[in-house]
């Protein structure tokens, strides 16, 4: 891949071998092209590596902003955990469960949240963020302000050294830090923890911009699924936001404001790249040819995992069944862990 503007972003820190690793998601249904860059690619990636996996719906944090309607969650988690198995995650190797079905998150979080400091929650950058941005939802709620305490909780109970997760998260997981060290700061015996230190594990996936320019998310409906059927993705590139300075044919365009590039660099050949950042850069090539070119790449990419899912749907109970299992092996392990804070702390 050719080294671009756009590519020159955030160096990644040194990876540390994982042992455990523990990630999670909101459930949002379907999965689109920027989970699947921004998140499952890591996932995957992690998983391969690490020794012990668990991947779990985040369902108790959708309700941080949905709370007032969580009518939605069972069906757009089960649309979830398939995605995540026709795109390449295994489900018999790694663990998948549903937070709020292992009820050990919720003791934990309320431990940590004895002794998170305020200041700290509010100086998380995405608690100010996310309240701006979501004008149209009243986010003064004293779970929304515990989100990131939640997410301590989730992975400090498995012991998870290495959490893959996109840049967006990655304050998060320094709240997370700081609170298992004033946690073992308290309660540690003779100096030795009793909670893991959390660190992220970052993969350079490319990153993905939505149709229209912005981040891609379901909610702006500037989203590709992964499975979108070829005639609905073709029309809707067709249409998308490209260089909004190239007016014309042969004005010269900026490849890194165009989220069509962005998606040739996640699903075209090097070659491919090079011939369309040199093409538009030059005006040697229109935007539609290069879409086009997108499509050749992309196409088949969404027909794989339509497939996957197609096969997989075939089979409604399997993913419910992987599920089950995989929360009751969750919950063991969360337990052993509980058995400890209880210990260290004198409540047993
Ligand atoms: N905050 C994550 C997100 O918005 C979801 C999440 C919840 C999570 N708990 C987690 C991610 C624990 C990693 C580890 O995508």
């Amino acid at each position: 891949m050719s080294e671009t503007a756009a590519q020159a972003e955030k160096p990644l820190a040194p990876r540390r071998v994982p042992q455990r690793v523990v990630s999670g998601m909101r459930p949002t249904g379907r999965m689109h092209l920027g989970n699947y860059n921004g998140a499952l690619r890591g996932w995957i990636e992690a998983a391969k590596v690490a020794r012990e996996s668990f991947f779990f719906s985040a369902d108790w944090h959708a309700l941080t902003s949905d709370y007032k309607d969580p009518a939605g969650i069972p069906a757009a988690q089960r649309e979830m955990f398939a995605d995540w198995i026709a795109a390449g995650l295994d489900a018999e190797k790694n663990v998948f469960f549903i937070q709020s079905q292992v009820k050990q998150h919720a003791e934990l979080f309320l431990l940590l949240g004895m002794i998170a400091p305020i200041g700290w929650l509010e100086r998380v950058p995405t608690y100010k963020e996310q309240q701006e941005q979501l004008r149209d939802k009243d986010l003064n709620n004293y779970g929304f302000l515990g989100y990131p305490v939640l997410q301590t909780a989730d992975v400090a109970i498995y012991g998870a050294d290495a959490v893959p997760v996109g840049q967006d998260q990655v304050s998060h997981l320094e709240l997370a830090r700081e609170l298992v060290r004033r946690f073992n700061h308290f309660y540690g015996k003779e100096g030795k923890p009793v909670l893991v230190e959390p660190h992220p594990y970052l993969t350079d996936s490319p990153k993905i911009l939505g149709l229209d320019g912005r981040k891609m998310s379901k909610s702006y409906n500037n989203a590709v699924e992964l499975g979108e059927d070829p005639e609905s993705a073709r029309k809707r590139i067709m249409v998308a936001v490209t260089d909004p300075a190239r007016k014309r044919r042969n004005d010269p365009g900026h490849p890194e404001v165009c989220p069509i590039y962005y998606l040739h660099r996640a699903y075209s050949p090097p070659a491919r790249i090079q011939e369309v950042e040199v093409g538009c850069r030059s005006a040697g090539i229109g935007c539609v040819d290069c879409k086009k070119m997108l499509l050749e790449s992309l196409l088949p990419a969404l027909e794989k995992h339509r497939a996957a899912r197609a096969e997989l749907d075939r089979h409604p109970g399997r993913v419910d069944e992987l599920v089950r299992l995989g929360t009751e092996k969750a919950r063991r392990v969360a337990e052993e862990t509980m058995v400890k804070v209880r210990s260290a702390m004198g409540f047993e």
